[in-house]
C-alpha cells in the first residue's frame, strides 16, 4: 500500500486557518492530523473542540484527532460530534484501555492508540486486533518540531511483524521528526501513515512539500 500523509497543523498559521485548510483540501494530503493538547498529559496546550469543529466545517479529509489528555474518555463523544473521523488516545493516559477502544468505535470513528517512546509496542498484543490504527511516538510528545528518536525503527519492525502474524489490518502511523531525509526508509520498515508538522509548514510551499513527502 502507499502511505498516508496526515499533515499536523500544530505549526500552521492559525491566524489564516482556513487558508490552510483550503490548501490541505487542494494538496495531495490524505488526512489532516489534529493535536489536542491539555497541559496535564503534556506541557503544552493547543486547542478543543471548537477548533475541531470549525475546521471540520471547511475540510474535505478526514480528521485524525490525536488526544494527549488525561482521561480521554470524558471527552469521546464531544470529539465525535466535533467531526473526528479518527480518535487517536495516548496508552499512558488510559486506565481501561479496551473499554475506551470499545466506546470509540461504538461513535462510529475508527479508533487508535498512541504510544510514547518509552512505552513497549507488545503492551498491545491483546489488544491490536481491536484496533484500526497504532499510532507511534516518534518524539516525545507535546511539541513540533523536535527530532526524530532513532530507536523508533526498531518499534515500527516489531509492530510490523506482530501486524502480519496476526493477519490484522491496523495501520501503522508515525508522528514527530519526520521528512524527506527519514520518510522512505520508515516506509519500507512498514509505515503506513505519516504525520508530519513543520516539515510541511516551515516550507515555503507547503502543497509541494506534502506532494514530495507522498511520493517518497
Ligand atoms: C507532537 C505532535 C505532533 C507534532 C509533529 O506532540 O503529536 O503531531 O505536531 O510535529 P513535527 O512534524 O514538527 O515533529
Ligand atoms: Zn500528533
Amino acid at each position: 500500500m502507499a502511505h498516508l500523509i496526515s499533515p499536523s497543523i500544530l505549526n500552521a498559521d492559525f491566524g489564516h486557518l482556513a487558508d490552510v485548510i483550503d490548501m490541505l483540501n487542494e494538496s495531495r494530503s490524505d488526512w489532516v492530523h489534529l493535536d489536542v493538547m491539555d497541559g496535564m498529559f503534556v506541557p503544552n496546550i493547543s486547542f478543543g473542540m471548537p477548533v475541531v469543529k470549525l475546521i471540520k466545517k471547511h475540510s474535505t479529509k478526514p480528521l485524525d484527532v490525536h488526544l494527549m489528555i488525561v482521561d480521554p474518555d470524558r471527552y469521546i463523544q464531544d470529539f465525535k460530534d466535533a467531526g473526528a473521523d479518527r480518535l487517536i488516545v495516548q496508552y499512558e493516559a488510559c486506565t481501561h484501555l479496551h473499554r475506551t477502544i470499545q466506546v470509540i468505535r461504538q461513535t462510529g470513528m475508527k479508533a487508535a492508540v498512541a504510544l510514547n517512546p518509552h512505552t513497549s509496542v507488545h503492551l498491545l498484543e491483546d489488544i491490536l486486533h481491536d484496533l484500526d490504527q497504532v499510532l507511534i511516538m516518534t518524539v516525545n510528545p507535546g511539541f513540533g518540531g523536535q527530532d526524530f528518536i532513532p530507536h523508533s525503527f526498531e518499534k515500527i519492525k516489531q509492530l510490523r511483524k506482530m501486524i502480519d502474524e496476526r493477519n490484522c489490518n491496523t495501520l501503522i502511523e508515525v508522528d514527530g521528526g519526520i521528512d524527506l531525509s527519514n520518510i522512505s526508509k520508515l516506509s519500507d520498515a512498514g509505515v503506513d501513515v505519516f504525520v508530519v508538522g513543520s516539515f510541511i509548514f516551515k516550507s515555503d510551499n507547503p502543497a509541494a512539500t506534502i506532494e514530495a513527502l507522498k511520493k517518497a
